[in-house]
């Protein structure tokens, strides 16, 4: 970035065209986050301040963002945040960036637990590799009075998660647990009326061709579904009856071309009375839905 005067348009209009050059995803949005962020504003306040002079010190740190954005970091490790289900979320290299089609898996949750849900049956709810908390706390704050326990083998990610879930005040309504996926819960545990997941289901094949933004600085162990990319699934599969009660619902986000192999296993197995597909926003399927017998 040359030295001289600059302003906030005057930045944003270089930084485009230089992340362009560069091939930068979304040129434009990446620099106003980026710019927005150092200022410690909302991308808003770029539109209304376009005049406004920089000062060197926030050059300085905007430098510092663009050389990593460079370099291919995701804007959101940067920033230190993401959005889900319209709640403002902290989110680290410790875990996965949230993506805008889980929330079609926070939908069927509810659309299971208001509609169909037997009125005899109650919470709680196990949201199973909770990341950053995203699905927990959107359920949290839509269902007020349902119990939660969000689960994860990572201890840095719970973490995290339990900030998020204090960002968003539903600290008080969710549990934190570490385990690997139930082995956590005894035999003695309440059964859980719904379990939401969006397990790791990239295969090793997938995993080498994602692009490096995703490869190398996304969490593997969030990620790694194993050689077909169905390790994790065919695991829950196997171990979701044992928490699950009678009627109760398995919820599971699978990648775009495992819909027919989840529900083969799913009719394989003797434990379902029903499932379906339910599609996201691009029309993929992505999310199955299984009713426990
Ligand atoms: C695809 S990420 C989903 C994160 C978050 N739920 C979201 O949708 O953004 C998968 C999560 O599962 C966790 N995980 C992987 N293997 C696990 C296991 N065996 N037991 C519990 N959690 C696991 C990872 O640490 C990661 O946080």
């Amino acid at each position: 970035m040359p030295e001289e005067s600059w302003t906030v348009l005057k930045l944003l209009d270089w930084t485009t065209d230089y992340f362009k050059k560069n091939n930068v995803a979304e040129p434009r949005a990446s620099a106003e986050v980026l710019l927005a962020n150092v200022l410690s504003q909302d991308r808003l306040f770029l539109y209304l301040n376009f005049d406004r002079p920089m000062e060197a010190q926030e050059l300085s740190a905007y430098r510092a963002s663009i050389k990593r954005r460079l370099a291919g970091e995701p804007s959101q490790y940067i920033t230190g945040t993401q959005e889900f289900w319209s709640l403002p979320l902290r989110v680290s290299p410790d875990v996965l960036i949230p993506r805008p089609e889980t929330e079609v898996l926070v939908e069927a949750v509810l659309d299971f637990v208001r509609h169909e849900l037997d009125s005899e049956l109650n919470y709680p709810i196990m949201d199973l590799g909770t990341g950053s908390g995203a699905i927990a706390i959107a359920l949290a704050r839509e269902l007020p009075e349902a119990e939660i326990v969000a689960v994860d083998v990572s201890m840095p990610a719970l973490k995290l998660a339990q900030n998020n879930a204090h960002l968003n005040q539903v600290d008080r309504k969710i549990h934190f647990l570490c385990s690997d996926m139930f082995s956590g819960f005894s035999p003695g545990w309440q059964k859980f009326t719904v379990v939401v997941t969006n397990p790791p289901y990239v295969s090793q094949a997938e995993f080498a061709e994602l692009p490096p933004e995703i490869r190398d600085y996304e969490p593997r162990h969030a990620l790694d579904g194993g050689v077909d990319g169905l390790s994790a699934i065919r695991r829950i599969l196997r171990e979701v009856p044992a928490v699950l009660c009678r009627k109760g619902a398995l919820v599971m986000e699978m990648g775009a071309d495992q819909a027919e192999s989840v529900s083969a296993l799913v009719r394989d197995s003797q434990h379902y009375q029903s499932h379906r597909i339910i599609k996201d926003y691009s029309g993929i399927d992505r999310v199955l839905l299984a009713v426990k017998k």
